[in-house]
């Protein structure tokens, strides 16, 4: 916990302290004989996004803190799943990407349909901005569900760069992200709904060398 708050009080201070040199850089160009207007609004929109930025962090800490508890129903997984992808069609549309699904999931289980929708819509994203990243121009992502002895998989992959082996446990940790714009907790946030619901979820590659995400939850959770 020492270690988690540290880490936060890092990544919120950096944003402010960008944001204080910001201020006094443009403070200095306005207060020159002859104000440098341009530069002082180039130092304002830097002061916005760093706000931004500041903003962004503490309402993803607020949703990994609002975790518990848990809303339970009884729901069907491949529902959920058709609901993260209605919500996630403008970007998939944007970026191009091929679509195939095999939902195959009748069983119900018992879980929080919000969190677990929180959970596929961070995963849906994370394959889309990798395969964006990489350059290809066919980007195929593949969601899969399967039912298991006691419980579900789904399982969601991506034609992307992948995950290097010794990242795919790090890569749940948070505030790591490898983009330049991103905050390092959507797969922290991920882990933390699949602990909540006793489940498991990790990485592995997908046959075509791209990322492939498993997430394994039981029945009933409680
Ligand atoms: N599908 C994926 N393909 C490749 N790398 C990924 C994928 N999903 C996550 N990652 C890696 O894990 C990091 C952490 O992801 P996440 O916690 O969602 O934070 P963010 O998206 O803000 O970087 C990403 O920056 C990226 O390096
Ligand atoms: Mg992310």
């Amino acid at each position: 916990m020492a270690e988690f708050s540290a880490s936060i009080a890092h990544e919120i201070c950096q944003p402010l302290l960008g944001i204080a040199a910001n201020a006094a850089a443009s403070l200095r160009w306005l207060q020159r004989d002859v104000p440098d207007v341009e530069e002082a609004i180039a130092g304002l929109k830097d002061i916005r996004a760093g706000c931004e930025r500041a903003a962004n962090i503490v309402k993803a800490l607020g949703a990994l803190a609002r975790q518990a508890p848990l809303q339970l129903q009884i729901l069907k997984i491949d529902d959920v799943i058709r609901e993260a992808i209605r919500l996630t069609q403008p970007v998939l549309t944007a970026q191009r990407v091929r679509l195939e699904t095999g939902l195959f999931v009748d069983q119900s289980i018992v879980a929080d349909a919000v969190q677990l929708q929180q959970l596929l819509v961070n995963l849906i994203t994370n394959a889309v901005e990798a395969m964006a990243g990489s350059g290809r121009d066919s980007a195929v992502l593949r969601i899969n569900s399967f039912t298991l002895n006691d419980g579900v998989e789904v399982c969601i992959e991506d034609n992307g760069p992948g995950i290097p082996a010794d990242r795919r446990e790090q890569i749940f940790g948070a505030f790591y992200t490898t983009k330049s714009s991103g905050l390092g907790v959507g797969l922290a946030i991920c882990r933390a709904v699949v602990d909540a619901h006793h489940g498991r979820i990790w990485a592995q590659a997908s046959a075509s060398g791209g990322a492939r995400i498993r997430v394994q939850l039981p029945t009933c959770c409680y």
